[in-house]
């Protein structure tokens, strides 16, 4: 594949390539190469502590980057990789600190889309790779969506279609004493729970480190508000776009899918495309309190916490 080779090129002199992932599109340098890391931070206008995900091509590059890898690390790798399931280790000697943003941990996942692993197959090392968007923008889910945010910034973007899964990975923290979810995402704690067959605890506080933990991310530019389903009749005005699973009669609506997965999936990708109707609000009918939904209500309250502050 031709792209592909251009694409190797273009990693190997230290530029940045955008790729598609089954999670959301990443914005991929060599994690080997300082500088080409340091085009990452410059191109998302991200702080430069924040540490980055090394994607890999398969499990056994793990001991590549990380060093004193638990068991469960290698279960875990097994049963959900390639997948949207990122885990947190003790680095390598070796790694440049710009990847873990100077700390003594590593992000590391196999991607599961076909573009990505030939992609990281054909470059023979990890790749960084945050979601290709702006600092505290929403992530991207096409090729498109890459464009609109980092425009010249970026050498390529390969085109893999829309995203699968549609938002980012589970971040799950095997570093220290306890098993820790840092992000949610589709590969939930009971999932996590019944494999290594312990509890996993779910990070609430907010960590600089994490910036998806930031209190305000993966935000849209106009304002957002969560509002239970009762509520959503009160903010049926043309201003307004009502963003929601259940029907009603409203001036402007957007219907979401009943089921996790597949709101999941388009969730980004709408938010975008109201994004440019300049509505005044977009108001979001709550989700279910069940844990299949909690990495979409997770970005759902980082979207409409900077908002409030509007
Ligand atoms: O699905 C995903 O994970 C996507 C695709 C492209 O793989 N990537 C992604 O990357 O969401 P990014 O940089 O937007 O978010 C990665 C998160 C950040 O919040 C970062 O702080 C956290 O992972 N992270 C990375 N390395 C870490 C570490 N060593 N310790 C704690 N958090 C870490
Ligand atoms: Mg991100």
């Amino acid at each position: 594949m031709f792209v592909i080779d251009k694409a190797i090129k273009i990693l190997k002199k230290g530029g940045l390539v955008a790729f598609p992932t089954e999670t959301v599109y990443g914005l991929g340098a060599d994690a080997k190469n300082p500088k080409a890391l340091k085009k990452i931070f410059a191109a998302k206008g991200r702080p430069i502590d924040h540490p980055l995900i090394v994607h890999i091509a398969e499990t056994a590059a793990l001991s590549d980057w990380a060093c004193d890898i638990p068991e469960e690390a290698w279960i875990l790798a097994n049963a959900f990789w390639p997948g949207p399931l990122t885990l947190i280790l003790k680095k390598a000697p070796g790694v440049p600190d710009l990847v873990t943003g100077g700390q003594d941990t590593i992000g590391l996942r196999v991607p599961n889309h076909p573009v990505a692993l030939e992609l990281l197959k054909k470059f023979g090392s990890g790749l960084a790779a945050p979601s290709a968007n702006r600092f505290g923008r929403v992530s991207p889910t096409t090729a498109q969506a890459v464009v609109e945010e980092l425009g010249e910034r970026v050498g390529l973007v390969l085109d893999g279609g829309s995203c699968n899964v549609g938002v980012e990975s589970t971040i799950l923290d095997l570093s220290g004493p306890e098993v820790t979810i840092l992000r949610p995402g589709m590969i939930t704690s009971s999932q996590i729970e019944t494999l290594l067959n312990k509890p996993v605890r779910t990070f609430k506080k907010n960590a600089p480190r994490v910036s998806g933990a930031l209190e305000s991310h993966y935000a849209p530019q106009t304002k957002v508000q969560i509002v239970s389903t009762q509520e959503l009749q009160q903010f049926n005005d043309p201003s307004m776009v009502i963003v929601a699973r259940s029907k009603g009669s409203f001036k402007n609506q957007i219907f979401m899918p009943a089921d996790p997965e597949a709101y999941a999936h388009v969730l980004y990708q709408t938010l975008r495309e109201l994004d440019k109707k300049n509505f005044k609000e977009i108001i979001i009918e709550e989700i279910p309190e069940k844990a299949e939904w909690d990495a979409i209500r997770d970005r759902l309250k980082k979207m409409a916490v900077k908002n409030s502050r509007v």
